[in-house]
Formats: structure tokens, sequence, C-alpha cells
């Protein structure tokens, strides 16, 4: 194989990975750059860069709107190109005018999973202040229920996780959104 010739961009638009918490969209945004040459953005980790603390130090410091506020900020000045695949904080498609934002130039894909899935792969992590304290299947049950309204209606596909690997995830997303453009 000729390693100078770029692969053909899987989509002529960008991806936006949507979903709870824990529900794998790093992994996947992971895995569609490593395999496929997609750009990467991990919003939290690039908000966090821009305000030079970590997203815990953002909320205990400013609060959670401020951090809202943010997210809604970086989606705007994001310049978009096509070909790349973000992974959204948990809370992005809350607002109207995220998801506005993202629609003008991708698809939005959201990942979902089981409490008892999500409380699995959270519970040893602290990187999240919504969840810290909270750490049990009823809370998440509890918070994934307000949400689930916004997340479908903001959602151009949806595909469940639960015992699913990251390349059985990649392959449906890619195969459902194909047949979305036939
Ligand atoms: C949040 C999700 C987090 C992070 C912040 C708030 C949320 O991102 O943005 O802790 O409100 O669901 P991940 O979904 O990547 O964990």
């Amino acid at each position: 194989m000729n390693r100078n010739v770029q692969p053909r961009p899987l989509f002529g638009y960008n991806i936006f990975l949507i979903g709870f918490m824990g529900s794998g969209k790093s992994s996947v945004a992971g895995y569609l750059g490593r395999n496929y040459g997609m750009e990467v953005v991990e919003m939290d980790q690039r908000i966090a860069e821009m305000e030079g603390m970590s997203i815990p130090d953002i909320f205990a410091k400013y609060g959670e709107a401020y951090f809202r506020d943010l997210e809604t900020e970086f989606l705007a000045d994001l310049n978009f190109q096509s070909n790349r695949v973000v992974s959204c904080g948990g809370g992005v498609p809350m607002r109207e005018a995220n998801v506005a934002e993202m629609r003008k130039s991708g698809k939005i894909v959201l990942l979902t999973a089981s409490p008892e899935t999500i409380f699995a792969r959270v519970k040893n992590n602290h990187d999240r202040p919504l969840l810290e304290n909270h750490k049990n299947v009823a809370y998440i049950s509890e918070l994934m229920a307000q949400r689930r309204e916004r997340y479908e209606a903001a959602a151009d596909v949806m595909i469940e996780t639960d015992r699913k690997t990251v390349r059985e995830i990649c392959r449906e997303m890619i195969y459902r959104l194909d047949a979305q453009r036939a």
C-alpha cells in the first residue's frame, strides 16, 4: 500500500458524538481518528486547555453555568472544516443553540447505554463533577431520564452501545449514516 496516499474522507461532513457521560464518545472518536484519519476534537479537553484548569476545577471555581457558556462559545468558535469528529460533553445537546450550531456542519450521533453500563464505566472516575458523590445507578437513571428527550430530538442517528465493542459501534454508525445518504 502506498502510505503517502491519504484515505478518502469517510464522510463529507463532521460527526458530533453526543450522549450521557460514559456512553463511549471519546472511545468512538479515538477509533475514527486512528482508523479513518478523522481529526478528533475532544471538547472537554480543549476547554480545559483553554481555561488552563481541569473541568472539576472550572465547576468548583466558576460554577456550572459558566462552564455551559464555555461549551456554547467553543462550538460557535470552531472553524468547521469537514472530516472532524467532535466528542461533546454530555450536557451539550441540552442547549438548543448548541444543537443548531452542530447541525450547520455535520451529523449528530447519539450513543446510548443503560444506567447499569454507565455506572460500571464511570464508577472509578473523578473527572465528572455532576456525578461526584452521586455515583449510583438510581441517580444516573434519573439524570438520564431528564435528558433523554433533548438527546433524542438532537440525534440524526442513535446507537445503543451496551455489550458492543468500539469497532462494532463504529461499523454500525458508518452503515447507518451511509443509509441516510442513500
Ligand atoms: C457533563 C459531561 C462531561 C463534562 C462535564 C459535564 C454533563 O463530559 O462535560 O463534566 O453535563 O453530562 P463527558 O460526557 O465527556 O463525560
